[in-house]
């Protein structure tokens, strides 16, 4: 990989393991350093730990000093749509009818290279300023807007996934694409962009309602020959898309089946919402090691439903999970305000969880999973999205040998900056404790937005500055 070199000096933040298996005692799955210092060579983490020890090991360092920020690593999004960064806040419809009302007719635009293009650039340009720094994403049907993204993507040196989205059913005629188009044009794209600088290529079956079974053909092909490449597709997201799957695929025994029936679901397989997945469809995400992405904003956005946060993280079946803006569904690109949003959904969940309310087979032990602490919640944000995405050996946290992509958060900034977590952050100092680090965190989590990204580095280079930051 190609990449800067840097030696930034702070306040750092990060996640070593997944909170959720260190109950009670959710500090041993996180790093705290009042004052570190990392340092990146070509892009990847060389060396990081507290300044007094990292500085002794390396002479003649530039060091970048960013007091009074917090330094988290890199925000994942683990579902997104390219082609809808320009139908955000679309009012009044849920998921089919906002599909056909709004989408299809958005991303057909896409067939032409430059609005492809422009797009391209203010799609990055908003992840950038929301601190993500890594995405996994959906394109359209037409292969314009695919080469449009990744090559976007590669001016910016990003780690992005990407695939050709494919849909011939219940589109517009000019929307569709055919089984065999799919496919070649799939295996084109995978030729010209696949591990190619930072870009990973991802098979995209939009959803199986969209999907003849011909079309799951094409997607299972392409594993088969493409094993290295991702599966990024939608599952469970709403009940009427539910029951027109299950019509649409009647030998099959639920949702997910559709998927273990084209040899799809396993590693690299990422699903986003899945709301309404059973308890068993979970476990066998779970053993499959398959990945849902949550994505509260959408969900609640065009009122799908609550995910079942502390299902999916049931110790004996663990679903790998991340978050998702689901951009345009998601009424925003910040992971700070989707993490807000998931948080809400887990203390919903919890007012469901009394039976007398709530039909759905969950367990009161589900209660304490639903809630989502900030450890958890920036794990999900950082290191539990590289791992749902088989990307945790590159990303998710500072350890030496990594990429080096980072956030720099600002707890004075926008509305967080009246919140009584400021107390917590002495001017000057900062934090002082994990503890204080992880509340602050959370003050900026459920009152903050992009007015708290001060900055975003990809692969060791500034690639967003706030404006008077
Ligand atoms: N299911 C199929 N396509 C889409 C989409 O574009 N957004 C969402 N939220 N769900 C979908
Ligand atoms: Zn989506």
């Amino acid at each position: 990989m190609t990449g800067a070199n840097c030696a930034i000096r702070g306040t750092f933040f990060d996640l070593i393991d997944d909170p959720w298996k260190h109950a009670g005692h959710e500090q041993e799955a996180a790093r705290f350093i009042q004052d570190g210092l990392l340092v990146v060579k070509y892009g990847i983490i060389e060396d990081f730990g507290p300044f007094a020890e990292v500085s002794q090991r390396h002479s003649g360092l530039q060091v970048t000093h960013l007091p009074n920020r917090l330094i988290l690593p890199g925000f994942i999004d683990g579902h997104i749509h390219f082609p809808q960064v320009r139908v955000l806040g679309a009012y009044g419809a849920q998921l089919l009818d906002w599909l056909q009302t709004w989408i299809f007719p958005e991303e057909l635009k896409y067939r032409d290279r430059d609005y492809a293009a422009t797009a391209a650039r203010y799609f990055f340009d908003a992840l950038l300023a929301g601190g993500t720094t890594t995405c996994l994403a959906f394109t359209t049907s037409s292969p314009v807007s695919t080469e449009e993204f990744f090559e976007e993507a590669t001016r910016r040196n990003m780690r992005v996934i990407a695939g050709l989205t494919g849909i011939d059913r219940f589109a517009p005629e000019d929307f569709l694409i055919t089984p065999a188009d799919f496919y070649s044009q799939s295996k084109e794209l995978i030729a010209r962009y696949h591990r190619q600088g930072r870009n990973l290529y991802a098979i995209t079956p939009r959803f199986a309602v969209g999907c003849t079974a011909e079309m799951m053909d094409s997607c299972r092909r392409l594993k088969q020959e493409h094993s290295d490449c991702w599966v990024n597709t939608h599952i469970s997201e709403n009940p009427s898309e539910i029951r027109s799957a299950r019509e649409h695929f009647p030998d099959c025994t639920d949702y997910t089946h559709v998927h273990e029936k084209h040899g799809l679901l396993g590693p690299k397989f990422t699903a986003g919402h899945g709301i309404w997945l059973s308890s068993d469809e979970m476990r066998r995400f779970s053993k499959a090691g398959a990945a849902i992405a949550f994505c509260p904003l959408s969900n609640l956005f065009l009122g799908s439903g609550l995910f079942r946060l502390g299902r999916a993280k049931d110790p004996e079946y663990p679903v790998r999970l991340s978050v998702g803006s689901d951009v345009g569904g998601g009424n925003a690109f910040s992971i700070v305000r989707v993490l807000e949003e998931a948080y809400k959904v887990g203390m919903c969940n919890n007012t469901m969880l009394d039976g007398s309310v709530n039909p759905r087979d969950q367990d009161l032990a589900e209660a304490d999973r639903n809630k989502l602490s900030p450890y958890r919640a920036f794990y999900l944000a950082t290191l539990g999205g590289a791992n749902s995405l088989y990307l945790d050996d590159m990303l998710g946290n500072f350890d030496k040998g990594k990429e080096a992509d980072f956030v720099v958060l600002d707890w004075m900034a926008g509305q967080a900056a009246m919140s009584w977590h400021q107390s917590l952050a002495v001017e000057g100092d900062g934090p002082e404790t994990m503890e204080q680090a992880a509340q602050l965190l959370f003050g900026i989590m459920t009152t903050g937005d992009d007015r708290n990204v001060a900055e975003t580095w990809v692969a060791g280079s500034r690639a967003y500055q706030k404006a008077g930051a």
